[in-house]
Order: structure tokens, then sequence, then C-alpha cells
């Protein structure tokens, strides 16, 4: 299984937001979570990725515990979020807020981006053509929309 959450709960304070929740996920699947207004999705994904800690149970990614990590070690490890108000760089193209959210893929050393090993050489042609497969030629534009609506 490439994700487990074991017996998920979640109380703020009175409110217990999520209560019991155990799912899996196998590699090579898509997965949707609904639910009405408040009955908890944006607290799960709080708790995957580290942004709330959990009030008890565990979750489990690639067979290691993740639940009590910080947020960018369970990153690291492979699990990203986006938020539902998405906040772009207005004046940057649509390209570079994506190699904006690349610099984890692009981690080097900072010696080494120093004197331009060639392993610093590589990553830094590698992570624009990921880049531009994500934008998928809408690399130049830039963002003309109204502010995002804010929303949870
Ligand atoms: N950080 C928080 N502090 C206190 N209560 C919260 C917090 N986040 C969510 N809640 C409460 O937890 C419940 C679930 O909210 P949420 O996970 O945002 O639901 P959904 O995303 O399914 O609409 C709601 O009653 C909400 O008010
Ligand atoms: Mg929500």
């Amino acid at each position: 299984m490439l994700l487990e959450l074991r017996d998920v709960s979640k109380r703020f304070g009175g409110l217990q937001a999520v209560t019991g929740l155990s799912m899996t996920v196998a590699p090579r699947t898509i997965h949707g979570l609904i639910g009405p207004n408040g009955a908890g999705k944006s607290t799960v994904f709080n708790l995957l990725t580290g942004v709330l800690p959990l009030s008890s149970g565990e979750i489990v990614f690639k067979g290691e515990r993740v639940s009590g990590l910080r947020p960018s070690e369970i990153c690291r490890r492979g699990i990203a979020r986006t938020f539902q108000a998405t906040t772009l760089f207005r004046e940057s193209t649509a390209l570079e807020n994506v190699l904006i959210a690349c610099h984890l893929y692009a981690a080097t050393a900072f010696v080494a981006t120093l004197i331009g090993t060639a392993a610093y050489r590589d990553k830094e042609r590698s992570v624009p053509r990921r880049a531009a497969r994500g934008t998928d030629g809408a690399g130049e534009r830039r963002h003309h929309g109204g502010a995002p609506r804010a929303s949870r």
C-alpha cells in the first residue's frame, strides 16, 4: 500500500472534526475525498501533510510512519499539496510559478551551486524541462484573473 491512514482522529477543543478514519491508497490509483461542508476533508489533508498534528491514530506512507513529522519532511518523502485558495506570483509567468514549486526537485548542496558542478548544471537544465511539460504551452502567460476566492 502506498498510503495508509489508521484510525485517524482529530479534535479541535470540544469539536471532533475527524473520527477514526481508516483508508488506504494503492500505487497508481486516483482517489477523491467527498463530503458536505464541514465534514473534515480539509482537516484530513492538513493531517496528511503535517500541517496539523493528529489527536490519535497514525499515517504510514511507503511503509514509513509520517504522522509526527514536519510538513517539510513529509513533502520530501513525496506528499505534496495545493491549497483551495491558490496564490500565484502575479508578476511572474505560469512557467516561472511552476519553477518556484519545483525547487524541491532542484535541491543541490550550497557548495555545488557555488562552483557549478556537473550534477548542479544537469538539475538546472532538467527542472525547466519538467516545468514546461506541466504548463503545456501556457508557460509564457501571466496571471490576469481577479483576486482568488478565499475558501477552505
Ligand atoms: N484549525 C481549526 N481549528 C478549529 N476548528 C477547525 C479547524 N479546521 C477545521 N475546523 C473545524 O473542523 C470541522 C471540519 O472542517 P473542514 O476539515 O474544513 O471541513 P471540510 O473541508 O470537509 O469542509 C469544521 O467544523 C471546522 O469548523
Ligand atoms: Mg475544505
